[in-house]
């Protein structure tokens, strides 16, 4: 397993430039069975889960093609409606097929996916916003049977905005007789890039970003297979604050671009409560020296609130800046696995709860430490770029699921790192 050798301290400087947003791209990739023809991706990002998500297309029958810049699929040869528990267990946005295999072949068998390190992650909301569009939901063997002989247009209302809910039935109601309307629905901008991208292809959403979407229903029949759509993701929001904040953590001076600041809104109102210097532009976030910070409150909310993709990240600053910081993580039952590592390096972190009490130190220490989830992984990157000597981060097979190219990033900003390869 590779491994990150970092020695620190590192000053960082100049523009990191982010990919496109793995959050939209995978429910997109999804969406790509709803349309019987060909489509043409600029800048998929190169990361893990988008390879698996290709895969499962695969699996389904579809075409794929790439190179360095273009990812193509032809989703017209897809027949295949059973994702299978070997691609589904790796990856839980697989979970993001049921919808579109339904609503296009009126079936689809897909592995329920497990709980995952972050929390037990069911889709209850999924599956009653299937069975209210008229499918009949069966769990059997592990699977999550769907089937339906013709879905009918309805009103739902989530009993939490949940982003893959939200995703999933709005691609489940585009063949839906009739109109659908989802209530309390998820507002993620990756959310509205998936709206934006079934516009494209001829579909017909509105109110994406809102708590209120509807979906006017499609016949097939609509659509020409020998039309293709080109489409470009937007960019990574989270990919974007993961290196904000190590500007911050550095007290550097970089520009993160190549995303919709817009995006971030309420991460740049915390970062700036906490003293943090930086100016926004239409497409990126310049970060100045802003020194020492000071302490935060945060509790991670369903956006516009704070996400949760960042609060690994956000805490690990606040293990430096001055002062006591609380973080309640509000989406995740089990979102602290980070914790135990960010103390190994030195850090004053208490947990109770869904609370984690942070009271910031003046040095963290170089120690090996290991990867447990995603987002938990930037943290302990982030953390080693600001320590004295060499740090080990173990296990970054979790940080390639949705980081692309972290190392050579950080590597052309100044930082000395390596990944050791094993
Ligand atoms: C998406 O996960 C993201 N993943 C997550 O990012 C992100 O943390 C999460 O949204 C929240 O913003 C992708 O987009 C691929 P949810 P998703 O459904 O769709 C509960 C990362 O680091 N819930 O909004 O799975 C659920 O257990 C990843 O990039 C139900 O109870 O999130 C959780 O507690 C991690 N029943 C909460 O809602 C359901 O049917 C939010 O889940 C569905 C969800």
């Amino acid at each position: 397993m590779d491994k990150l050798i970092i020695n620190g301290p590192c000053k960082l400087s100049g523009e990191v430039k982010v990919s496109s947003s793995k959050n939209a791209s995978l429910p997109i990739l999804a969406a790509t069975i709803l349309y019987p023809g060909n489509i043409k991706f600029k800048n998929l990002p190169k990361l893990s889960d988008i390879n698996f998500f290709l895969q499962i297309l695969e699996s389904l029958g579809a075409n794929t093609s790439k190179d360095n810049e273009f990812t193509e699929i032809a989703a017209g040869s897809i027949t295949e409606t059973k994702a299978d528990y070997e691609l589904v267990r790796k990856m839980r946005a697989s979970v993001l097929v049921l919808g579109p295999l339904l609503s296009r072949f009126g079936k689809a068998q897909v592995s329920l996916p497990g709980g995952c390190a972050i929390g037990t992650r069911p889709v209850d909301i999924h599956l009653i916003g299937m069975e209210e569009l008229g499918a009949k939901i069966e769990i059997d063997k592990g699977y999550i049977n769907a089937t339906c002989d013709e879905l009918i247009g309805a009103s739902i209302h989530l009993s939490f905005p949940s982003v893959g809910a939200t995703e999933n039935i709005m691609m489940a109601a585009a063949f839906a007789k009739g109109e659908t309307i989802i209530e309390n629905a998820a507002c993620e901008p990756e959310i509205d890039d998936l709206a934006n991208f079934m516009n494209a292809c001829g579909f017909e959403v509105s109110g994406a970003g809102t708590s209120t979407i509807k979906i006017q229903g499609k016949k097939l029949s609509e659509f020409k297979s020998e039309n293709t759509i080109n489409y470009e993701v937007i960019g990574d929001r989270i990919e974007a604050a993961t290196y904000i904040i190590a500007g911050l953590m550095t007290d550097s001076n970089i520009t993160v671009s190549n995303f919709n600041p817009q995006h971030l809104k309420d991460v740049l109102k915390v970062l700036k409560s906490m003293g943090a210097k930086f100016e926004i532009d239409k497409r990126s976030v310049e970060v100045y020296p802003s020194g020492k910070l000071q302490g935060a409150k945060v509790e991670t909310q369903p956006y516009p609130g704070f996400p949760t993709d960042v609060q690994a990240q956000l805490m690990a600053l606040m293990g430096v800046s001055n002062g006591y910081s609380i973080i309640s993580e509000k989406i995740f039952e089990n979102r602290f696995m980070h914790v135990p590592e960010l103390v190994r390096m030195g850090m004053d972190i208490e947990l109770d709860g869904h609370y984690a009490f942070i009271h910031g130190v003046d040095q963290i220490s170089a120690a090996p430490v290991m990867c447990t989830d995603l987002r938990a992984s930037a943290a302990l990157v982030l953390s080693a770029l600001v320590i004295s000597g060499e740090t080990i981060v173990n296990r970054i097979y979790h940080l390639d699921r949705g980081y692309e190219n972290l190392e050579l990033k950080l590597k052309a900003l100044g930082a000395n790192i390596e990944r050791v390869k094993e």
